[in-house]
């Protein structure tokens, strides 16, 4: 784990809210000795933990504890994990305490040339990004968000379908802690019975029509504290709503072994061999909505996908596709 100086918050931070994490109560001194910082050193830092939505008790005799135990992702988990869903692979995790958006920092990772397969997760981003210009909520240690680096020797027209095949992906790693109401809406929105649980936001680097490289990012909701979700302008969940005892690092390590098995299989056959997984999950087949292109609005009826992985629209009767760009679909009430 590295912390990532990005504003100062958790530069420091991160080891005291290690050995607190566990929401037991542990006293100056012991603290102070693991952290080799002074008692009154300790207490300080104790105050910085509420800045960061981490609220600590502290009981004469007793000492600090996190008023709400957290669970932390684990590199070594998470590394376990996925060497056993995939066996051989390339994939390498990058984790951080807290970055501005870890799309960046793949984004770095492919200019400084590192190979695809890297993937950075951070318990935080302070600038999360998400699709159409919009803020991505990432409160710490709450959430799973992470992106993974590939790279694409023919260019950019060999990406057509990969946000949708990545959707799939998130969708089938989700499915593995027995969730049902899973759908997703064009292109790659992951809805848990009509509301957003997770988001996809894939970014290029380099030259569109000869190598280049891909950033996926994948933010899934897991926790989402009612203070940090009223900021999202969409119905949203998260799997704590859902399911009981989540475990983040095993669904985080599930979505990197589906996530990578997705793109190397994307990167060898393309789109075709995912389109009736995404069929099969299509939460708005049939359904009459409108899609927004910009300031124009069309409404007719969704018709599912074409090969390439464009949204069919069915007016009255005539198909139109439409494909990448900024379009946002919705249904019609
Ligand atoms: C969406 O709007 O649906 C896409 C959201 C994508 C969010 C993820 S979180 C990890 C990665 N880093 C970012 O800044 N955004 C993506």
């Amino acid at each position: 784990m590295t912390d990532s100086n990005t504003n100062g918050h958790i530069v420091g931070l991160y080891p005291l809210i290690k050995l607190l994490s566990d929401g037991r109560f542990y006293s100056g001194e012991h603290l102070g000795e693991q952290l080799q910082i002074s008692r009154a050193a300790v207490w300080k830092k104790i105050r910085k933990l509420e800045s960061l939505g981490l609220p600590c008790h502290s009981v004469r005799g007793k000492g600090y504890r996190l008023e709400n135990s957290i669970q932390l992702l684990d590199a070594a988990r998470l590394a376990q994990i996925v060497d056993d869903e995939l066996g051989e692979h390339n994939l390498e995790i990058d984790l951080r305490a807290q970055v501005d958006s870890t799309n960046d920092l793949a984004l770095d990772a492919a200019r400084g040339g590192q190979s695809s397969g890297y993937t950075c997760l951070a318990e935080q981003q302070l600038s999360g990004r998400g699709r159409l210009g919009r803020n991505w909520v990432s409160p710490f240690a709450r959430n799973i968000y992470l992106s993974m680096l590939w790279r694409f020797p023919a260019g950019a027209r060999s990406l057509e379908g990969l946000s949708l095949a990545i959707g799939v992906a998130v969708v089938r790693a989700l499915e593995k802690s027995s969730l049902s109401g899973l759908a997703l809406k064009w292109p790659n929105d992951v809805l848990l019975n009509g509301e957003k649980l997770a988001g996809i936001l894939l970014e290029m680097h380099g030259d569109s029509s000869g190598q280049c490289s891909v950033v996926i990012g994948v933010g899934v909701n897991v926790d989402m504290p009612q203070s940090a979700g009223v900021a999202i302008a969409q119905p949203w969940t998260d799997l704590g709503r859902h399911l009981s005892n989540v475990d983040r690092n095993k669904i985080a390590g599930s979505l990197l072994a589906e996530i990578y098995r997705s793109v190397q299989m994307f990167s060898e056959s393309g789109f075709l061999p995912h389109k009736s997984a995404w069929e099969k999950y299509d939460g708005f087949f049939g359904e009459r909505v409108s899609i927004l292109l910009g300031e124009k609005e069309l409404i007719g009826r969704a018709a599912g996908i074409s090969d390439r992985g464009e949204f069919c629209l069915d007016i009255d009767g005539e198909l139109r596709h439409f494909g990448g760009g900024e379009i946002s679909v919705r249904k019609c009430l």
